[in-house]
C-alpha cells in the first residue's frame, strides 16, 4: 500500500480499466458487435452504459471505432460539428485528411489546439437542411464500414431536439442500412429511447437490438468497492455494506459517491462503520446543499408533500389511500400531476411502478431536515 494513497473511487464520469466493475453486458454487446449488429442502450442516468461501451469495444481485438458525443445539440451545425470532433479526436491525421476531403462541399478547416491536436470547423452555411447531412453521414458509413468497425452515439435521445429531426432519423438510418459495422446508440431517457427504437412510425424502428443497462449485480461490486477500501488500508465492517446499498440502490455512481465520501470522511481513522457512516452523508450534504435547497425550493406546496411522502413511505401505490391521507392531498389526481412534474423535473423516477428518487442522497436530505 502506497504511504499516501489517493481515494480510489470514481464517480461522474465514464471509468475504465481497474475503475470498471466487470459486469455481464459486457460479453454479451461484445458478441453483438462482433456479429455487425446495431444496439441500443439505455438506462438511467449515471448508470454505467458508457463506461459499459468503452470497456466491450475495447476488448474487441483488431476492431476501429468512433465515439460521438450528441449531447445537447440542438442544430444541424452542432451535430455535424460533434462527428468532425469526433473524427478529430482519434488524432489521425490520416484520417482527418480523409474526411475533410470527403466533406469538402461543407466547407472544413482545419487548425490545430494548443496541445497540437487537429480541430476541424464546418461552415454553418452549408448546414441548411437534413440532406445537407449527407457527406458526413457517408463518410461514416464508408470509412467505418466492415466487419470490425463500431459507431457510437452516446446521448442519442438529443437527436430529437433538432429541427427536423425524422429527416435526419431517416436520412441516418437509410445510411445505416446499407453497411456492415455496427452501430451502438446509447440514451438515458428511456421513453425517448424507446420510441426512437420502437414507435411503430419511427424511421429506426426494428432496426437495432435493444438492451436496457440495469445496476451493477450487488456482490461483485461490493467486493469491488471493499477491495479499493482495503487497498488503501481501510477496514470496513461488514455490516456497513448493507446500509449503504439500501441508501443508493446500488446505483453505481451513487454508490461510488458515498465510498468517496466515506473515504474522505475517514481520513485519519481509515476505518468504516455503521457508526460513523453519518460524516460520509455529511460530507455529500455539504457539497450539494445549494442544489438540494434550490430543488426544494422550486416546488409548489403540493409537490412538497408528495415528495416528503415518498421520501418517508416509499414510492408505491401512490394514488392509494393511504398514501393520498399521508401527503395531505385529497384527490388522487392532484398526486398524479404532483408526480409527473416531480419524473419531468428528473427528481423522481419510475422505477417499474415505485416512484424512486433520482439522487438518493436528496432523499436522505430531506429526512434529515425533516421537511
Ligand atoms: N462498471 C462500473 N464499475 C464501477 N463503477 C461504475 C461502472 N459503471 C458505472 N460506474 C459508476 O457510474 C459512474 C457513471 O458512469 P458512466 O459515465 O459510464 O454512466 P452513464 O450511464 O454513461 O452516465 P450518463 O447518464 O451521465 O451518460 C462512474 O463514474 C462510476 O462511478
Ligand atoms: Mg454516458
Amino acid at each position: 500500500m502506497a504511504r499516501n494513497p489517493v481515494n480510489p473511487f470514481r464517480y461522474g464520469k465514464l471509468v475504465q480499466k481497474k475503475d470498471f466493475c466487470t459486469r455481464p453486458e459486457v460479453n454479451v454487446l461484445r458478441e453483438y458487435l462482433r456479429s455487425g449488429q446495431n444496439v441500443v442502450l439505455y438506462g438511467e442516468r449515471r448508470i454505467g452504459k458508457t463506461s459499459l461501451v468503452e470497456e466491450a469495444v475495447r476488448g474487441l481485438k483488431g476492431f476501429r471505432s468512433l465515439f460521438v458525443d450528441i449531447y445537447e445539440v440542438q442544430s444541424l451545425h452542432s451535430l455535424s460539428q460533434r462527428i468532425a470532433s469526433a473524427v478529430a479526436r482519434r488524432g489521425n491525421m490520416s484520417l482527418v485528411q480523409r474526411f475533410l476531403k470527403s466533406v469538402s462541399v461543407l466547407r472544413p478547416t482545419l487548425s490545430l489546439n494548443t496541445d497540437g491536436l487537429p480541430v476541424i470547423g464546418l461552415d454553418a452555411q452549408r448546414l441548411s437542411t437534413p440532406t445537407d447531412l449527407e457527406p458526413l453521414v457517408d463518410f461514416l458509413c464508408t470509412d467505418f464500414s466492415g466487419e470490425k468497425c463500431v459507431i457510437v452515439f452516446d446521448e442519442f435521445q438529443s437527436i430529437l431536439n433538432l429541427p427536423d429531426s425524422r429527416e435526419v432519423q431517416a436520412i441516418l438510418r437509410s445510411k445505416i442500412q446499407q453497411q456492415s459495422g455496427a452501430f451502438v446508440f446509447l440514451g438515458s431517457i428511456r421513453q425517448e429511447m424507446r420510441l426512437l427504437f420502437t414507435g411503430h412510425d419511427s424511421p429506426f424502428k426494428d432496426s437495432a437490438a435493444l438492451m436496457e443497462v440495469g445496476y451493477l449485480p450487488e456482490e461483485p461490486f461490493k467486493k469491488f468497492l471493499a477491495k479499493k477500501f482495503e487497498m488503501t488500508g481501510y477496514t470496513v465492517e461488514e455490516t456497513v455494506w448493507p446500509e449503504i446499498f439500501s441508501v443508493t440502490r446500488g446505483h453505481p455512481n451513487e454508490t461510488q459517491k458515498l465510498c468517496s465520501a466515506l473515504w474522505m470522511a475517514h481520513l485519519d481513522t481509515r476505518t468504516v462503520t455503521p457508526a460513523n457512516l453519518r460524516d460520509g452523508y455529511e460530507l455529500i450534504f455539504a457539497m450539494q446543499r445549494a442544489q438540494f435547497e434550490r430543488d426544494w425550493g422550486a416546488l409548489t406546496g403540493k409537490q412538497q408533500s408528495v415528495l416528503r411522502t415518498v421520501a418517508q413511505r416509499g414510492g408505491r401505490h401512490v394514488t392509494a389511500a393511504d398514501f393520498l391521507q399521508a401527503s395531505g392531498i385529497t384527490h388522487a389526481p392532484t398526486v398524479r400531476r404532483c408526480i409527473d412534474r416531480l419524473n419531468d423535473l428528473d427528481i423522481l423516477l419510475d422505477a417499474d411502478g415505485e416512484q424512486v428518487f433520482t439522487d438518493p442522497f436528496f432523499r436522505l436530505w430531506l429526512l434529515d431536515k425533516g421537511y
